[in-house]
């Protein structure tokens, strides 16, 4: 009996994966988040990689099933959720799509329209959790917690130390909220709004898990590997839009211009980038650089997407 026949291409994958893996391990730049003071307990030099390809082909390097809180990595995948509940004007309304170039903590609201630069900073994500209708902030973060569910392709959980962390040391984003109910960029509570953020960044995950929710953005909102459509097509691809050019806060631009794919980072290291229609791509290393971007994540991605032609201009 023959065995099964691999598609072309698996080996040449896994490879690559496995020398970047290789090359970029040594990189012992920039400092793990220690803001939130559970953040600070990571381990500096855990480091993974995964890749699913939109036939749901996964590959991985490292320590990809380490878990950890997937932090600003959820807002892209709340932004589609509240896209595909309410639509873009309504969502537009609260919040814009330009690029701050500031830090992702800044206080970027529109001295005109009062609404947040974009929904990849802190103001403009709580802007939009505050949008996912539900009836309590129970069900809404129960919304929310099920969406990232069906992007990954299993349910997450709440790493409620970190939660617990957030909450302690959030006086910030509580400030942003407060703010943005004062300019009516915010609905609803700001307590519990940014309470159900506090919740939202501390879901646990995979960079394996990670891989799949990205790639599911880059499959028109449909999950590569348990075939459920989790958001409207037209959806995934604003929520790529608003990657590309928001995605990595004050660092977009250099961003674009090296590596050239939709992309979004969070404090704990977690990185996601999207080659529409080829695959999705995660990495997790907890040291960050100065703009708050993964130092390892960075420096893969700019590889990977230069060795295999990937910019999408
Ligand atoms: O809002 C915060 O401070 C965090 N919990 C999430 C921020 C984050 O991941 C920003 N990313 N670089």
């Amino acid at each position: 009996m023959t065995p099964p026949q691999r598609p072309a291409g698996i080996d040449v994958v896994s490879e690559a994966l496995a020398d970047l893996y290789r090359r970029c391990r040594d990189l012992d730049q920039g400092e793990v988040a220690d803001y939130i003071p559970q953040l600070a307990l990571a381990d500096p030099d855990c480091f993974g990689l995964a890749l699913v390809s939109m036939d749901g082909h996964r590959y991985q390097a490292g320590d990809s099933r380490t878990g950890f809180t997937l932090q600003s990595v959820t807002k892209p995948f709340v932004l589609a959720l509240a896209l595909a509940e309410l639509g873009t004007d309504p969502v537009g309304r609260r919040v814009g799509c330009e690029p701050s170039g500031e830090a992702f903590n800044a206080i970027s609201l529109d001295p005109v329209t009062g609404r947040p630069a974009n929904p990849m900073i802190n103001a403009g994500a709580i802007a939009v959790t505050a949008l996912v209708p539900a009836a309590d902030p129970g069900e809404r973060f129960a919304r929310i917690l099920d969406c990232l569910g069906r992007f990954a392709g299993r349910r997450l959980e709440v790493d409620e130390a970190v939660y617990r962390s957030e909450a302690e040391t959030g006086d910030r984003n509580r400030a942003l909220a407060y703010l943005m109910r004062g300019t009516g960029a915010l609905a609803g509570d700001p307590a519990e709004a940014v309470d159900t953020y506090f919740r939202q960044c501390s879901v646990r995950a995979t960079v394996e898990d990670l891989a799949v929710m990205a790639a599911t953005l880059g499959n028109g909102g449909v999950n590569p590997v348990t075939g459920e459509a989790v958001v409207p097509e037209p959806v995934a691809v604003q929520v790529l839009a608003v990657m590309a050019t928001c995605g990595m806060y004050d660092a977009a631009g250099e961003w674009m211009l090296r590596v050239g794919l939709p992309a979004k980072s969070g404090v704990s290291g977690g990185l996601v980038a999207v080659a529409p229609a080829r695959f999705g791509v995660a990495v997790h290393s907890p040291r960050l650089d100065r703009v708050g971007n993964p130092v390892r994540g960075v420096a893969v991605l700019r590889e990977l997407s230069e060795r295999f032609g990937l910019h999408l201009m």
